[in-house]
């Protein structure tokens, strides 16, 4: 695949297997791709600035405090440049800067201020890959939505056999094009998603709200981030984070927040998704202090909540897809039809609360899918992230 019109920072840490990034550069520049590199001082004992020049074609970044050239704010136009950075050879001492948030030297500090998909190729010895602390540093990029190329098992320079040897750079390469060669689909379109439960508000300390943990929407909006999409993440209060960091999120609490932040983005959206859980209710009145008990019982009166989806569903022009999602207890597919021709949907996701292992709280789903055009299909239970892949998979069909 060609990485023409793609821009990649191509970051080294010091290893000896800085070397074989030099065939990366290659490859990276033989088929499109436009690379500038990032050096770290040690980085530079392994390979020369000049091979780097060579190859690249492009300056080396290294030294953030340079005044020979227009580095000045360097580190923030670089991340703007690039669609995406491997670091190849990433050392232990760089992955725990990496994890722990320190900049102290030109790559750690293009890294924090990245936004952008991040390959790290892991590089070391076996007994320093294994050590609990680099583990965990390595946990905590994967959890942040790092690509890992995990080192395979070979012999390594110190002679030992183990785990840490950098990958191949032509395996590098393909991990870097597979990328984009899935994530070209939704390129240029704008997604919005909603997710999460809402809290409305009783008393400054209390509120209705739902076991919605919003994982479901987050992961619908990796994966239309990881295709190529420009996603809004309307979230509801969740503790989920994405793992894409292309992902715009924005966090709101109660429904009427939800609501007023949707109509602000959804003329604009291509595919809407309303997966977050809302209050259909909220209190009428929010007690300013917080209600003291006193009678056997307490009437909180609740008034309709926006419908969120139901406006969108009437707002929506000819070229926006709409999708609702529905948990239903009872006479699933009747409720389900009806939602999705009552407000105006192109698909409804149905899950049931009586299918074990999905809906709330679980890591797992099982859905059913309606069309507007009567179609329904049927999925096995699964790993949200991958009934995201379906859900993603299912609404391609119907933009192009
Ligand atoms: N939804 C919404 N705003 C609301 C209520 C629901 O946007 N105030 C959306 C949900 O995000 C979901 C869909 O509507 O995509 C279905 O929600 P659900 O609560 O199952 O259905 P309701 O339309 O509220 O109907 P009912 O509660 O009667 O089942």
């Amino acid at each position: 695949m060609s990485l023409a019109g793609k821009h990649i920072i191509v970051g080294l840490s010091g290893g000896i297997a800085a070397y074989k990034t030099l065939s990366l550069i290659r490859l990276l520049v033989k088929n499109g791709a436009s690379v500038k590199t990032v050096a770290t001082p040690n980085a530079l004992h392994f390979v020369t600035k000049l091979s780097l020049q060579t190859l690249s074609k492009n300056n080396v970044y290294n030294d953030v405090f340079s005044d020979i050239n227009d580095f000045s704010t360097e580190h923030i136009s670089l991340a703007d440049w690039a669609d995406a950075m491997v670091v190849a050879p990433a050392t232990a001492n760089i992955i725990g800067k990496f994890a722990n948030g320190i900049a102290d030297d030109a790559l750690s500090t293009i890294f924090l201020a990245l936004n952008k998909p991040v390959f790290v190729a892991p590089t070391m010895n076996s007994r320093m890959y294994e050590n609990p602390a680099v583990q965990q540093n390595l946990q905590t990029l994967i959890e942040r939505g790092i690509h890992m190329i995990e080192p395979p098992i070979g012999e390594l320079a110190c002679g030992d056999e183990g785990k840490g040897r950098m990958e191949e750079p032509e395996v590098i390469y393909e991990r870097i094009a597979g990328f984009f060669l899935t994530s070209q689909t939704f390129s240029g379109k704008k997604i919005l998603i909603t997710a999460g439960p809402t809290y409305e508000a009783i008393d400054p300390v209390r509120f209705i709200g739902n076991h919605s943990s919003g994982l479901m929407g987050v992961c619908i909006a990796d994966e239309f981030a990881n295709q190529g999409a420009d996603v809004i993440l309307v979230c509801g209060p969740s503790a989920i984070k994405s793992k894409n960091p292309i992902v715009k999120r924005i966090d709101v609490v109660s429904a009427k927040e939800m609501f007023e932040t949707c109509k602000k983005h959804f003329e604009t959206a291509d595919i809407t998704i309303c997966s977050a859980a809302v209050a259909d209710y909220a209190p009428k009145q929010i007690a300013e202090q917080k209600i003291k008990k006193k009678d056997e019982s307490l009437v909180i009166e609740l008034a309709k909540n926006p419908d969120i989806l139901g406006y969108l569903g009437e707002q929506k022009t000819e070229k926006q897809v709409l999708v609702g999602f529905a948990l239903e207890t009872e006479n699933e597919f009747l409720n389900a039809e009806n939602k999705l021709k009552s407000k105006h949907l192109d698909m409804l996701i149905l899950n049931s609360l009586n299918d074990e292992g999905a809906g709330f709280r679980h890591q797992t789903n099982k859905v059913s899918m309606l069309f507007a055009n009567k179609e329904t299909k049927h999925f096995e239970l699964k790993s949200k992230q991958d009934v995201a892949k379906d859900i993603v998979n299912e609404i391609t069909h119907y933009i192009f």
